[in-house]
């Protein structure tokens, strides 16, 4: 079948890498893709949220399946696009409608949400100008530090951890005030929960599901964990601490009502579900969810499914994932991102990337490149995801990391303790 994928990031590049293995696959095209997906498809010069475009190039390439990368056309609705349009309504897209993507678009919708089906996660208010007042009062009630979410999508920087409870009090005002636009007009104020994250992804046809490998992210630009957050620095998967008792925790009290809460209240929902879990003294609670997978986590996360991915994706599709097997590699897989030196802050573009083809032993996703005469140079502050097997962590992270030193570009920088805090 002939497979179109949206998005241009190292998730999209792993998803192509793992799609054009299937024998299922035709022709695979991505869209807008990087040149790393270039190698394992055809890029097709087309925003993922330009939904007209996509249409021509839809029934142009007798596309017979959508699996979309990221949130932004998820929340922007290419599902519904699909769905609603007469020459499209067959052609199935692998990710949620509209009204499913808002437990993502929305952290107040998402909220709310977990209330109605006791789901755990931290206690909350959501606030607005208008109840300002009884937002301060539930701070006063809460423990230092304060969490503070802008409701909206916020390109990842919608979240504020804050130390003092007078600086939270400002910092809320601040945000009802429009510092993060539309997105801030609604704040979610958390409570803070303390304990080690992990993410979870299942994949979901509406009424059966599938729990993919696990993974562990690193947001922090810094070692240690220090410094600003970023996109994501590494992955590990499995993780240690995400072992059989509380994944049963998590399919029993996260991942069924989650799907059966979707089901309850009528939501079309054919595609992912990341939770961003974090684990309390051994219980875990939902942190948030996406409805998309994680980027670095797909970079492993991919690594880990031995079962033909195009398989899975047309059980979402067509109801019926129940029918289909998932075999999950034992070995441990990690990602290192290579990243553009000034990253999560201004950094610069079009450095020629050196040394992609003598790497040898792991699988190089393609984050942010692009080709320009021939020529492979960085497009973006996440440039290269070097991932590797090994029988354990130490052994793939040797791997990943011996290769991260054949890949040279300007101003390369990339963290050098992943999986520094498991066991
Ligand atoms: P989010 O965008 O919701 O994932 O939040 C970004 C990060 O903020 C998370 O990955 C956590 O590290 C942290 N965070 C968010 N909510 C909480 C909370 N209630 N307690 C502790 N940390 C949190
Ligand atoms: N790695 C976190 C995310 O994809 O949002």
């Amino acid at each position: 079948m002939n497979i179109l994928l949206l998005g241009s990031g190292g998730r999209e590049h792993a998803l192509a890498w793992k799609i054009k293995q299937s024998p299922k696959t035709d022709q695979l095209y991505i869209a807008p893709g990087n040149a790393g997906t270039a190698q394992a498809g055809v890029n097709v010069a087309i925003s993922a949220t330009d939904f007209p475009a996509l249409k021509q190039l839809v029934l142009e390439k007798q596309i017979q399946l959508v699996v979309v990368g990221p949130e932004d056309p998820l929340v922007k609705g290419v599902y519904d696009f699909f769905k609603n349009d007469s020459e499209l309504k067959n052609i199935p897209v692998v990710g949620p409608s509209q009204a499913g993507a808002r437990l993502e678009g929305s952290k107040d919708f998402a909220k709310a949400f977990m209330m109605r089906h006791e789901i755990p996660t931290a206690r909350y208010l959501s606030v607005t100008k208008a109840t300002l007042a009884q937002g301060i009062e539930f701070l006063r009630s809460l423990q230092a530090p304060y969490v503070l979410k802008a409701d909206g999508l916020a390109a990842g920087k919608g979240v504020l951890i804050i130390p003092s409870l007078e600086e939270a009090i400002r910092e809320l005002e601040i945000m009802l005030n429009g510092s993060f636009g539309k997105a801030s007009e609604t704040v979610v104020i958390e409570e803070f929960l303390s304990g080690i994250e992990c993410s979870v992804f299942v994949m979901t046809d509406g009424n059966s599901y599938k729990i993919l490998p696990e993974a562990k992210d690193y947001k922090r630009i810094g070692e240690g964990d220090t410094g600003l957050n970023t996109g994501g620095m590494g992955a590990v998967s499995p993780v240690p601490f995400a072992d059989k008792t509380f994944m049963q925790k998590v399919k029993q009290r996260i991942v069924i009502p989650t799907i059966e809460g979707l089901k309850k209240e009528n939501i079309d929902y054919k595609g992912f579900i990341f939770l961003g879990l974090i684990n309390v003294s051994g219980e875990p609670f939902v942190i948030e969810y996406n409805c998309r997978m994680g980027d670095p986590e797909t970079e492993v996360v991919m690594l880990r499914i031995q079962s033909d991915f195009v398989e899975l994706l047309t059980g979402v599709a067509d109801g019926t994932l129940n029918e289909k097997e998932l075999t999950v590699d034992p070995r441990s897989a990690v990602t290192v991102m290579l990243v553009s030196g000034g990253y999560p802050g201004d950094y610069e573009k079009g450095k020629p990337v050196f040394g992609l083809n003598e790497t040898a032993g792991s699988l190089i996703f393609h984050a942010g490149t692009t080709e320009k005469g021939g020529q492979i140079v960085t497009n973006g502050g996440r440039v290269i995801a070097v991932s590797s097997y090994g029988h354990n962590k130490e052994e793939a992270l040797r791997q990943s990391y011996s290769q991260a030193a054949v890949i040279q570009f300007e101003g390369k920088y990339y963290r050098n303790d992943i999986g520094f805090d498991l066991a």
